[in-house]
């Protein structure tokens, strides 16, 4: 085949589908379809001027209605990936995050890791018993212990700190052995020889967005990026239930996923359309926004396709 078939053969169809409307009634038509569910839902007692705001003591119960179409819509070794943060209520730490997490495990989801959005530049402010908040929670969750995961997309360069050190290999390196403090953190330092690449931790550093895309509450398109290069395959199905102003489907196009945005707010469905459409105009990346929810049904399988393609490729 010729380089330029090869090309045509290998681009990528991918679409983005945004559906406004709520996402407990329009994913039942996506079982069992999404590699990654990644999402930042509305945090509790937050932006009560744009949208629904859930009290802190009734979020658990209020996020569990959500569980059994997010469990539904992924395949069985899919992740999903929940951005939130928990909440000061008067000068303490209300821990309505935990609670649902636990209530999730108590439904069947695993906790594989807990990642850390380390946000660089936060908001300057002074509080008498603490200080500035510098991180958020990512959740990863599964259905069984070893769902999808490509740790070579997000390897990182193992950085100049090694070949220095391994210039220096004493007699110690040469095999695992104890700290001389008997702290019991023995490493095998020549494991680093000859590598270039290693995995990043679970501390991601990722600068808050400075627009607000007309959206109170936009994430850095980096932060879901993050999670599709590591949790999904090219040309699968990435889901985003509270889609808000798109981010996810842009971190999802550029990285050639298909992705299913939805929001129940018409408005910030056509932020997000209008974001999308702007960066991606191009023959091979379909953004198509459709409201009422009866017109898009028809094109529900047209966005499966390609994921049906390469499926059946296997
Ligand atoms: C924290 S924002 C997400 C922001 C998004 N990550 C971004 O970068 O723009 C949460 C969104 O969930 C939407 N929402 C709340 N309840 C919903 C529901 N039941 N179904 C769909 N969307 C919902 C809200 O309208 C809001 O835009």
């Amino acid at each position: 085949m010729n380089k330029k078939a090869q090309y045509f053969e290998d681009s990528p169809v991918n679409k983005c589908l945004i559906l406004c409307g709520d996402n407990r009634s329009i994913l039942p038509e996506f079982s069992n379809h999404a590699d990654l569910i990644v999402t930042s839902p509305p945090y509790a007692d937050a932006r009560k001027k744009h949208y629904d705001s859930i009290p802190p003591e009734k979020f658990a119960d209020w996020f569990l209605t959500f569980h059994q179409v997010f469990w539904d819509s992924l395949k069985e070794d899919g992740s999903l990936v929940i951005n939130i943060k928990d909440k000061v209520v008067d000068g303490i730490r209300h821990r309505y995050v935990w609670k649902t997490i636990d209530k999730l495990i108590d439904l069947g989801w695993l906790c594989i890791d807990d990642y850390i959005w380390h946000k660089p530049n936060p908001m300057p402010g002074f509080w008498p018993t603490r200080l500035r908040d510098g991180w958020e929670y990512c959740f990863h969750l599964a259905k069984k212990k070893d769902p999808y995961i490509d740790q070579k997309a997000v390897s990182v360069p193992v950085g100049k700190w090694v070949e220095k050190r391994l210039n220096k290999l004493g007699e110690n390196d040469q095999s695992r052995h104890n700290s001389i403090n008997e702290s019991g953190f023995g490493r095998d330092i020549s494991k680093w020889v000859g590598k270039e690449k290693v995995l990043p931790t679970n501390v991601l550093t990722i600068p808050l967005v400075g627009k607000n895309m007309g959206h109170p509450a936009v994430f850095p398109i980096e932060l879901p990026a993050f999670f599709i290069k590591l949790l999904s395959r090219q040309f699968s199905l990435i889901i985003d239930p509270f889609a808000g102003s798109g981010s996810t489907g842009i971190a999802a196009l550029l990285n050639n996923r298909n992705c299913l945005l939805i929001d129940n707010n018409f408005d910030y469905c056509a932020i997000a359309h209008e974001r999308l459409s702007k960066d991606f105009h191009d023959l091979y990346n379909k953004v198509i926004f459709y409201n009422p929810q009866e017109e898009y049904k028809s094109l529900v399988n047209e966005l499966k396709e390609p994921y049906a393609k390469k499926r059946g490729k296997k």
